[in-house]
């Protein structure tokens, strides 16, 4: 596990967004997992200005995001499908039909879930995963549990998160109760894991996610078991790790 100090937020997006840059002139044809909040909106930001710069093509890029909220579709504000292309999607030469993100639509649980991960073995599985990091240590929404659950599955949000969503919705009783989301086994595959994170509340959830025992209470931990995870916190983050 390498663990890269940044300065700031925004030290933290350059850093972040030269990574998958170079991730996508390496290999112009590359699979990125993507994902949502507030964190990762920099790094789009970045990547757009690469784009503008005539430096990144997103033309044979594909991308699979890790999670959308159930019962809200594409077109909500709330959505993560809303919320791609409004900072990425859109912004990018990237084909619409090569970004895929879970069917919040789809009320056939079992069916959506097996329909995500066919889709990403399908692509060939995933070259490079962006990751943001849960207050209560969740990847994705993969929640604190007592077992690590390896599959996309459908979860029940806790408390915790339902509370720090809530930001982004006109009341707490709007945010939705339950997610899809990528399994810890489809995430612990992809051959590159980037996690991003930024800002001193955070800090505890860092020191706990890579400074102690793997656990499934912390869902994050299981990064310390992938062989190439690169974890980019700026330095309010990481101000409870030793390193
Ligand atoms: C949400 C998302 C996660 C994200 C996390 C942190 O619950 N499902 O993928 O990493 O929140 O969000 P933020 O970056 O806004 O703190």
């Amino acid at each position: 596990m390498r663990i890269i100090e940044a300065q700031d937020y925004k030290d933290m997006s350059r850093k972040a967004a030269n990574i998958i840059s170079a991730q996508m002139i390496l290999k112009p044809e590359s699979v990125i997992g993507l994902a949502t909040g507030s964190t990762p909106i920099g790094v789009y930001d970045q990547l757009t200005e690469g784009y503008k710069k005539g430096d990144l093509d997103f033309s044979k890029i594909h991308t699979v995001n890790l999670d959308e909220y159930k019962g809200i579709d594409a077109e909500n504000k709330q959505s993560y499908h809303y919320f791609m292309n409004q900072h990425l999607f859109s912004r990018v030469n990237i084909e619409l039909q090569n970004t895929f993100v879970p069917d919040g639509m789809n009320e056939n649980q079992d069916e959506e879930c097996q329909r995500y991960e066919k889709l990403i073995a399908g692509l060939g599985g995933v070259d490079l995963q962006l990751l943001g990091l849960g207050h209560n240590g969740h990847i994705g929404f993969n929640e604190p549990a007592e077992v690590f659950v390896k599959q996309t599955h459908c979860v029940s949000l806790s408390e915790k998160t339902i509370q720090a969503n809530q930001r982004f919705f006109e009341s707490k009783k709007q945010v939705p109760k339950q997610a899809y989301t990528m399994g810890i086994g489809t995430i612990m595959s992809a051959r590159k894991i980037l996690i991003i994170i930024s800002g001193e509340d955070k800090a505890e959830a860092v020191k706990k996610s890579f400074g102690e025992e793997i656990s499934p209470h912390v869902p994050a931990s299981i990064l310390q078991l992938h062989h190439d995870v690169t974890v980019i916190a700026d330095k309010a983050a990481l101000s409870k790790l030793d390193i």
